[in-house]
């Protein structure tokens, strides 16, 4: 038996839970309940990555204190995994006594051995508010082109990268200052001591062939000093012996993942940290991490955990990014979906078996398609899968009362399906899910021409076919309770409800080994509906609506010019015409006179207006908004309406005399 610690990525602390998150958590969570399945023992930790000055910065903005932000969201965030059927063992916080002490130790055994080091840094200093700016809190000039409004680190116009301290004129996002130069201490992790080590380590089988190709880079490109400080007033730890110096975020995050497992030793008997983390333990450590992290995991966290005696990741699994129909997930194209919205209207083993259908092996972008991916839960697991079990069982139950078949109707059948358990556990233990997931559909592809050759539809009132009939049912039942198996990791609801239905114990991976006989199932209730495309399409219109009511929340916070003001071109307008639109819960199309022009406006309206009481009534409408394109048509301007949204939303209407097409200013 294997012993196996497994992290996911922690989520920075500073918004929702959304399905780039989901993808990495539900990959990990396969693995680890496939673990489970094969009889190893698998814990699985995670944690909200608390620190660092966004945290502070976002604390400040909500009024409250990074202590209550952060709880209120990890609180939110272990909950939305838990509903997506994840399964941590622990779900802590990088903000947590256990974390400073490790992070302190590993930092003092480092210090003591000569792997860290000061030296004197220049950086922009915002003089109101009095602390240092991060790169993306600042912008100014571009050092080569001279393209104004670029961040301190890169210019979006010609591509150059560079020190915030060469920006011209720079200017303090926080406050507007002009930022001043100042110098202070820091702290360096001397990366390069461990150049040997790293090479030879990150040539093995920790990681994959392109991530150690990506690393090779680096590494012959010389490793520089890492900067593991951060001057105050920063949310983090402090350094040891100093004052006002804390630990850069990225410094105790990946110590989060034992400190996790720090804190659940100390609540499970038998659990002993040292039996993962000292330098020879047999546990193994895996960690599921983004592409975009690579750098910290693979040379920063082995080399810190190498210098302070830890023992080494066992690998490390790096994944690609979702795209969306083709491009970055994006607020307004509702498609930078979050948890709780997805489970609003869907259910979480949708995502996580559509999500299986896409994992491989290697570090490519994952592009979820939004029309395919109900194509591929209504066609395959249910019509494929599911339906092997719902043909069949009716006539088990009809004509044998329930009870399976003494023998095995067509080995050659069984045999493949039995024995595809060793390679589909090879290729789960791999990550190249996807390709067991295809396996998995062939199979059923092949039982339910198996099924359909002997048509025992027609033949249930034959006493001649009578054994023939029972044969081929219960074989079907066999195939369909095996590839539950192999899909347990995946499903594991709806593999729960099979069991029910077969009334069997928990499966685990060896039980494809032997089929059932002459064994009495339940009456087949269906274990899965099919996904309704209408649910799919809420879900992004009500992530639309919430990327609209967060930009005029930030709108409202920031003063305009007048100059701005005065390109809103805002109208009277007439509503001609008012109607609900099919799919959307939250909007009315209305039909707007403008005198000389009329135009088609979407609104977020319907739960406060019926539509009939709208019609000629006069409205102020934004009249030179950029027309979107939404699923339901073009929406050419924007309504004004006042109050938080639902049932409170009130239209603002002219006093009397006001006619269509005059200016409001
Ligand atoms: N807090 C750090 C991780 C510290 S680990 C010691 C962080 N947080 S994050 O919230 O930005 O990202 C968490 C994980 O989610 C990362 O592994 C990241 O790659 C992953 N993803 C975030 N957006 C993603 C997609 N769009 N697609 C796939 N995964 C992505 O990084
Ligand atoms: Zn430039």
């Amino acid at each position: 038996m294997r012993r196996i610690l497994v992290t996911s990525a922690l989520p920075n602390a500073n918004g929702a839970i959304h399905l780039g998150h989901l993808f990495e958590h539900i990959l990990t969570d396969i693995w680890v309940r496939f673990q489970r399945m094969m009889g190893n023992e698998c814990y699985y930790v995670c944690a909200d990555d608390a620190h660092g000055t966004a945290t502070m910065l976002a604390a400040e903005r909500l009024g409250t204190t990074p202590e209550a932000m952060i709880e209120s969201l990890r609180e939110e965030h272990a909950d939305d995994f838990r509903r997506f059927l994840v399964e941590h063992d622990n779900y802590y916080s990088t903000h947590s006594p256990e974390n400073e002490q490790y992070t302190r130790e590993i930092y003092q055994r480092l210090a003591a051995d000569g792997r860290t080091f000061t030296a004197d840094v220049e950086q922009l200093y915002d003089p109101e508010r009095k602390l240092f700016l991060a790169d993306r809190f600042v912008k100014g000039n571009c050092p080569r082109c001279g393209h104004d409004d670029q961040y301190g680190d890169n210019c979006q116009e010609c591509g150059a990268t560079y020190d915030a301290t060469d920006l011209g004129n720079p200017r303090s996002l926080l406050s507007d200052a002009t930022p001043e130069l100042r110098s202070s201490d820091h702290y360096f992790f001397d990366l390069a001591q461990f150049t040997d080590f790293l090479k030879d380590w990150t040539a093995t089988d920790a990681v994959q062939p392109e991530v150690t190709n990506k690393l090779a880079e680096w590494l012959t490109g010389g490793l520089k000093a890492w900067d593991i400080s951060r001057d105050g007033p920063y949310f983090g730890f402090t350094i040891p012996d100093t004052t006002e110096k804390y630990f850069y975020v990225w410094m105790d995050a990946p110590v989060g993942y034992m400190a996790s497992f720090k804190n659940l030793c100390d609540r499970t008997r038998g659990l002993d940290f040292d039996d993962f983390w000292r330098a020879d333990s047999k546990g193994e450590v895996h960690h599921f991490i983004g592409k975009d992290i690579i750098n910290f995991h693979c040379l920063f966290w082995p080399a810190v955990l190498h210098g302070a005696g830890y023992r080494t990741p066992t690998k490390v699994h790096t994944h690609g990014f979702i795209t969306v129909d083709g491009v970055q997930m994006s607020k307004s194209r509702g498609t930078f979906i979050n948890a709780g919205t997805y489970l609003e209207h869907l259910d979480p083993e949708y995502l996580r078996y559509y999500f299986a259908t896409k994992l491989s092996a290697n570090t490519d972008d994952v592009d979820i398609q939004l029309d395919d991916f109900v194509q591929r839960v209504n066609s395959d697991l249910v019509g494929k899968v599911v339906n092997i079990a719902s043909r069949c069982a009716g006539f088990i139950h009809r004509g044998f009362d329930g009870v399976l078949a003494e023998g095995v109707h067509d080995e050659e059948l069984w045999a493949a399906v039995s024995g595809a358990r060793r390679q589909l556990a090879d290729l789960y233990e791999r990550g190249d899910v996807g390709r067991a997931v295809r396996q998995i559909t062939a199979l059923a592809d092949r039982t339910n021409q198996y099924i359909a050759e002997y048509e025992p539809w027609k033949h249930g009132n034959d006493p001649e076919r009578r054994d023939e009939v029972q044969g081929v049912c219960s074989l079907g039942i066999n195939v369909f309770r095996a590839l539950v198996i192999y899909l347990k990791p995946i499903v594991p609801a709806m593999a729960a409800k099979a069991e029910a239905f077969l009334r069997v114990e928990p499966l685990a991976w060896e039980d494809a080994g032997e089929p059932l006989v002459a064994h009495e199932i339940e009456r087949f209730k269906p274990l899965f509906t099919r996904i309704d495309r209408k649910d799919v399409d809420k879900v992004v219109a009500a992530t639309v609506a919430e990327a609209e009511s967060e930009a005029a929340e930030d709108e409202g916070s920031a003063e305009v010019s007048i100059d701005d003001f005065g390109k809103i071109d805002l109208r009277i307008a007439k509503v001609i015409d008012a109607k609900f639109v099919d799919g959307a819960d939250k909007l009315l199309e209305l039909r707007l006179d403008l005198g000389d022009t009329s135009r088609t406006v979407f609104a977020g309206v319907r739960e406060a207006y019926d539509p009939d009481t709208l019609v000629d009534r006069l409205v102020v409408v934004v009249a030179n908004l950029a027309p979107r394109k939404m699923r339901f048509g073009t929406s050419e301007g924007m309504v004004l309406a006042a109050g938080p949204g639902g049932e409170d939303i009130f239209l603002v209407s002219p006093d009397a005399g006001a006619e269509p097409g005059m200016r409001v200013t």
